[in-house]
């Protein structure tokens, strides 16, 4: 059975001021039965890994590097050496935001996996995409364009359009993509592809991810807005423990 996790993206918000906030998640962590997972911004990493106890932290973005000459980068390794032991790649803020393509998340998932980290890799379709019926298509050729050759991967299903909008996908829409990434992942890696993590993301909150949470092969959420105060996290992680 795949593991069942509750993954939080801070994006580029908080300062040390919302520590008590990671505190408050780290020991809800304590008394959860499935994996909690925070991503803050870089500069709270160290601490926060410090305090975390079960609760794991992750990175929101890698090089692909292990070292070099790359202003303002942060490599795999250098995220291990805060405390890391997740990473974020391929979210489409920055695949939009930046130009990543597959190829190139396919690479930093590789330094990831070199360096000890367990790469959430995120995938996801345009309202454009979505209103053509390209849904599925572009979603599976995401995942196969970005997988690196390691099946020790969590992948996140992220419709653009749900992304911070309020906006959720319909229990079928979202049935049907999980359903095709995991037979994908099982005819890629066999018996490992039934094991992989399959998150759901996109404006989860308290209010309906206990819906979220009843569809087959959605084994947990990658949570943004939601994940920033605990008040808003815990629910979800309460819902993801009743599953
Ligand atoms: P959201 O973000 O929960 O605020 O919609 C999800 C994400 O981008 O990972």
């Amino acid at each position: 059975m795949p593991q069942k996790i509750a993954a939080g993206n801070w994006k580029m918000n908080g300062t040390q001021a919302s520590l008590s906030e990671i505190q408050a998640i780290a020991e809800a962590a304590q008394e959860s039965p499935c994996a909690t997972i925070l991503c803050p911004p870089a500069h709270l990493l160290h601490r926060a890994a410090s305090l975390a106890g079960p609760l794991a932290i992750g990175g929101q973005n890698c090089h692909h590097a292990p070292s070099g000459a790359f202003t303002g980068d942060i490599s795999a390794a250098q995220l291990a050496d805060c405390g890391a032991s997740y990473v974020i790649l391929g979210h489409s803020e920055r695949r939009e935001g930046y130009g990543e393509s597959d190829s190139l998340v396919r690479a930093k998932a590789q330094a990831a996996l070199q360096s000890g980290l367990t790469p959430i890799i995120c995938l996801g379709e345009s309202q454009e995409q979505r209103a053509a019926g390209q849904a599925l298509e572009v979603v599976l050729a995401q995942l196969s364009g970005s997988l690196p050759d390691d099946a020790r991967v969590i992948i996140a299903y992220e419709p653009i359009w749900a992304i911070g909008t309020g906006l959720v996908p319909t229990v079928a829409e979202i049935t049907e993509v999980h359903d095709a990434l995991r037979a994908q992942l099982h005819a890629i890696f066999g018996a490992a592809g039934q094991e992989i993590s399959i998150l759901y993301g996109g404006s989860v909150k308290p209010s309906n991810a206990q819906e979220i949470f009843a569809i087959t092969h959605v084994n947990g959420a990658l949570v943004g807005g939601a994940s920033l105060k605990a008040e808003d996290f815990l629910p979800i992680m309460r819902s993801l423990a009743e599953s």
